[in-house]
């Protein structure tokens, strides 16, 4: 019996073992965090500033992912899950950067103001797995109102003025 015991005892430490140096071995595959350095001229808030009410969602709810001021959280360093959430935040900003915003270009972000009243409205934005985490990115019924009310009438003066 003790035989036995000992056995199990040794191939436990192997398996744990295994799994530590598989978890290190992981930790290698880290994506890249890049925040590319912010150009006052070509951000949304800096720029061309919305209301504070509807700036602060903006920030708080969609920045993370829509922006290059991206905050990190401990754990976006972690694989495999950094693969996940840097893969959100690469397709978050390739589709809408708001640190790239074309302010030069009225009919591209009268484009872009559509959309996020879309998605503001309908609740597929922020994504439900970040507001799961990030209670502070959570917008009521009112807030979301107000914002895509915001977002639908920077569509409309743009465009006029186009
Ligand atoms: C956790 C990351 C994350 C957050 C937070 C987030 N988004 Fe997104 N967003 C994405 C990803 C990923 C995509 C592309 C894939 C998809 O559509 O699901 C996307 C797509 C979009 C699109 C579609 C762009 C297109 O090509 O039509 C819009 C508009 C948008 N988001 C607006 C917002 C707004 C507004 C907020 C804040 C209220 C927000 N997002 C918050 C990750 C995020």
């Amino acid at each position: 019996m003790r035989h036995v015991k000992g056995k199990v005892k040794r191939s436990l430490k192997w398996v744990i073992g295994a799994g530590l140096l598989l978890g290190a071995a992981l930790q290698l595959t880290n994506p890249s965090h890049s925040n590319p350095p912010v150009v006052a001229g070509r951000d949304l808030l800096a720029a061309h500033p919305p209301p504070a009410p509807v700036a602060g969602f903006l920030r708080e709810a969609c920045y993370d992912c829509h922006s290059y001021e991206t905050r990190w959280p401990w754990y976006s360093y972690v694989a495999p899950i950094s693969w996940s959430l840097a893969g959100h935040v690469n397709d978050g900003r390739e589709r809408l950067n708001f640190s790239e915003w074309p302010l030069d270009d009225p009919s591209r972000a009268r484009k872009k103001w559509n959309r996020i009243a879309d998605v503001v409205d309908s609740g597929d934005m922020p994504l439900r797995q970040y507001t799961w985490i990030h209670r502070k990115a959570r917008l009521d019924a009112q807030q979301r109102g107000q914002l895509t009310q915001y977002a639908q009438q920077e569509a409309s003066r743009l465009a006029a003025e186009k």
